[in-house]
């Protein structure tokens, strides 16, 4: 058993996960990327909670994967355990939307893994960056894929070949975070669009999110099809008649997630 590398709570419908290695800048391991994948798949599995708040602290959300373990490696050690990469994907496959709270460093591994969480909203002390090129290496866990895509070519490259960082307000800018708020209120916000969320019926969430990816990962033509299905097929959901019933009798909506 490894020692625990995060914490988890659940205030109502929402699961807050906190990476807790802070000696090490939550510094990404296999052991916390299992514990965290874990403890997602629980609560994807849990049919009392709507959506997840994934945090760091104030100083680092995630400085990247852990340089000292790294450091001697050869390629066959990490090709062979396939390092970080197992439970990495499954994350991925996480229905329920995923909210990263990032305030301090969120670098290399700490980039991606707010990449690959639904929505990003930063501290104004967030600061962004893949500086695995300083390293002899590059990313590994989406960097040079969900970057681009997020701030378009030019910035990704700036970044993944020049090893800057960038602070919260050149991220909104540029598109990789939703918001940018006062670090003292970071929590609250994130937490009143996590309630926002969970105030919502799950399956048209969860079928949103999943339009929403296919969006960002796939062809036009698939894509605008999938949506399309997803929002016929949410006629089928108790929910959907009393969403609208309530509108039409100017009440506020009882979902029942189903
Ligand atoms: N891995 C392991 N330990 C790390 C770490 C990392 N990625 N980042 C920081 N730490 C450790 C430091 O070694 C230090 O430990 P000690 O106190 O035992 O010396 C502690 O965290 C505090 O760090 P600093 O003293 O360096 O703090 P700072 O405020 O001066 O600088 C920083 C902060 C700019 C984030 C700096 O720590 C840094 O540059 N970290 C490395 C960032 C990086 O290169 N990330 C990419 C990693 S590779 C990767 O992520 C590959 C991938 O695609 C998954």
């Amino acid at each position: 058993m490894s020692e625990p590398m995060i914490k988890t709570e659940t205030r109502g419908r929402i699961a807050i996960i906190t990476l807790d290695r802070p000696k090490q800048l939550n510094a990404l391991s296999n052991e916390l990327i299992d514990q965290l994948a874990e403890a997602m798949r629980a609560f994807d599995a849990d049919e009392g909670i709507s959506v997840m708040v994934l945090t760091g602290s104030e100083k680092a959300f995630a400085a990247g994967a852990d340089i000292g373990a790294m450091q001697s490696w050869s390629y066959m050690d990490v090709y062979k355990k396939d390092y970080l990469g197992g439970n990495w994907d499954s994350l991925r496959r996480i229905r329920k939307p995923i909210i990263a709270a990032v305030a301090g460093y969120a670098l290399g591994g700490g980039c991606e893994l707010a990449m690959t969480c639904d929505i990003i909203i930063a501290a104004d002390n967030a600061r962004f960056g893949q500086p695995e090129i300083k390293l002899g290496v590059i990313p590994g866990f989406g960097g040079t894929q969900r970057l681009p895509r997020a701030v378009a070519k030019s910035k990704a490259m700036d970044l993944v070949l020049t090893a800057r960082m960038m602070d919260a307000e050149e991220a909104e800018r540029a598109g990789l975070v939703s918001r940018v708020v006062p670090l003292d209120k970071l929590m609250d916000v994130a937490l009143e669009a996590a309630t926002a969320i969970a105030s919502m019926s799950l399956p048209s969430v969860i079928m949103a999110k999943e339009c929403v990816n296919m969006a960002y990962e796939g062809s036009l033509n698939d894509t605008l099809m999938f949506e399309r299905r997803n929002f016929h097929a949410l006629f089928a959901t108790e929910d959907q008649k009393e969403g609208m019933t309530a509108f039409v009798e100017k009440r506020k909506p009882a979902f029942k997630h189903r």
